[in-house]
C-alpha cells in the first residue's frame, strides 16, 4: 500500500551524508527540533576530503549523531513520521552509508523514506527562516557546486548557469593549499583576508560570454603569482599573506556578483537568495545583501549553521516531497552526479 502524504505538522528525521559530514536533524510541526552535525577531522591532514576515510567516519558516526539529534528534540524513533535523506550528489561511499542507514530504519519502523536531492536541500535551507518570495534568483556556492538557479516555487528549478570547471568552494581549498593552508581552505582564507590589502594583487577574471562561471584560471595564477614572488622574496608569503588572502578572496567574490548582476537583467526576480558552504563567507554576505537593496528587492542567506551542509536543510526539502507524497523506494540507488 503506497504511503499518503505527509501534513505540514509531521516530524521529520533528516539525514546528510554526502561528503564529509555527518548530520541528523529533526524537523517537528514546520521548526528545526536539533541538528547535529559530526565533522571530519581526519581529512585535514590531507588537504581534501578522502572518500574512503569518509565512509569510515560516516559509520561510526550516523546512530550517535541520529541518537543526539533524538535526544536534542526530547523525543524517541518511534515518534517519527518519515525519514528524508540525501540521495545525492556526492560521494558514492558517503551517500550509501546514509541511504542505507535511512532505508533500515524506513524497514524497521514502517515509516516512508524520502530521498533529497542536495542542491536542492541548499536552496530549502532558506525555507527554515524565511517566507521566500518567489521567482528567486538563487546563487548555489558550495565545495562541488557553483550554480544560478532560477527557482519559481519550492521544488521547481532550472539551471541559468554554472561553472565550467572548478566550484568556487575548491578554488578557496585549492588556493589555501597552494599557501601551504588548511582544509577546508574557505574559512582559512576569509580569516586571513580580515587584516589584508584586498587591492594589493589583481587576479584576472575569467571572461564567460553566458552565465556560466570558471575558475581553474585564478587558481593558476594564484600559483604563479606566489612562485614568482618567492623567488624574489622567499619571505613574501611570510610577510603579505593577509594581503594574498584579501585580493583572492575578493576576485573569487566579484567574479561571482558579476555573474549574478547579469543574471538579473535577464530574469525578472522577485528576490535573491544565497546558499552552499561558501555562503558561510562573511564579505560575500555583505556584498549580496547589498546587491539585493540596490535591486530593492529581498535577500535571503541562511544563519550560519544551515549554509555549510547540514541536515536540517535535508529534513526542511523532505518535507515538501512529502507533502506531494513523492516518496523513495527500497530499490533506489544513491546518485554521485547533479
Ligand atoms: O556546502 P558545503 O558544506 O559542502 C558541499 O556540498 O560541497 O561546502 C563546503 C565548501 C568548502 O569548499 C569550504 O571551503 C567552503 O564551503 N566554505 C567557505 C567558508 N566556509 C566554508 N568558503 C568561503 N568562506 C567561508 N567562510
Ligand atoms: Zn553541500
Amino acid at each position: 500500500m503506497s504511503n499518503p502524504p505527509l501534513s505540514a505538522n509531521s516530524t521529520i528525521l533528516g539525514i546528510e551524508s554526502s561528503c564529509d559530514d555527518t548530520s541528523a536533524a529533526l524537523l517537528i510541526n514546520g521548526k528545526i527540533a536539533a541538528n547535529i552535525t559530526a565533522s571530519q577531522d581526519v581529512h585535514r591532514k590531507y588537504g581534501g576530503v578522502v572518500p574512503e576515510l569518509a565512509s569510515r567516519a560516516h559509520q561510526s558516526h550516523i546512530i550517535p549523531v541520529i541518537q543526539t539529534a533524538l535526544d536534542t528534540a526530547g523525543i524517541t524513533i518511534h515518534q517519527i513520521d518519515a525519514i528524508a535523506v540525501t540521495q545525492g550528489p556526492g560521494l558514492m561511499g558517503s551517500l550509501i552509508v546514509g541511504v542505507n542507514t535511512a532505508k533500515g530504519l524506513s524497514l524497521a519502523l514502517k515509516k516512508p523514506l524520502i530521498g533529497v536531492n542536495h542542491l536542492h536541500a541548499h536552496i530549502a535551507a532558506l525555507y527554515i527562516e524565511h517566507d521566500v518570495v518567489f521567482p528567486m534568483l538563487c546563487l548555489l556556492v558550495s565545495g562541488g557546486h557553483t550554480q544560478l538557479i532560477w527557482a519559481e516555487a519550492p521544488g521547481i528549478y532550472s539551471l541559468v548557469g554554472q561553472t565550467i570547471d572548478d566550484a568556487v568552494g575548491e578554488a578557496f581549498d585549492k588556493g589555501s593549499k597552494i599557501m601551504g593552508m588548511g582544509y577546508p581552505g574557505g574559512p582559512e582564507i576569509a580569516h586571513w583576508s580580515e587584516t589584508g590589502n584586498d587591492q594589493f594583487q589583481k587576479f584576472p577574471d575569467s571572461q564567460t560570454d553566458s552565465l556560466d562561471f570558471s575558475f581553474s584560471g585564478i587558481k593558476t595564477s594564484l600559483l604563479y603569482f606566489l612562485q614568482k614572488s618567492q623567488q624574489r622574496d622567499p619571505e613574501f608569503l611570510a610577510t603579505h599573506r593577509a594581503d594574498v588572502c584579501a585580493s583572492y578572496q575578493k576576485a573569487l567574490i566579484d567574479m561571482l556578483l558579476k555573474r549574478v548582476k547579469k543574471a538579473l537583467k535577464e530574469f525578472p526576480a522577485a528576490s535573491i537568495g544565497l546558499m552552499g558552504g561558501v555562503s558561510a563567507n562573511r564579505l560575500l554576505r555583505s556584498e549580496f545583501a547589498t546587491l539585493g537593496q540596490t535591486h530593492q528587492i529581498p535577500t535571503y542567506i541562511p544563519s550560519f549553521e544551515y549554509c555549510t551542509d547540514n541536515a536540517a536543510m535535508i529534513a526542511q526539502a523532505g518535507l515538501y516531497l512529502g507533502q506531494q507524497a513523492q516518496y523513495m523506494s527500497m530499490g533506489a540507488l544513491p546518485y554521485t552526479r547533479a
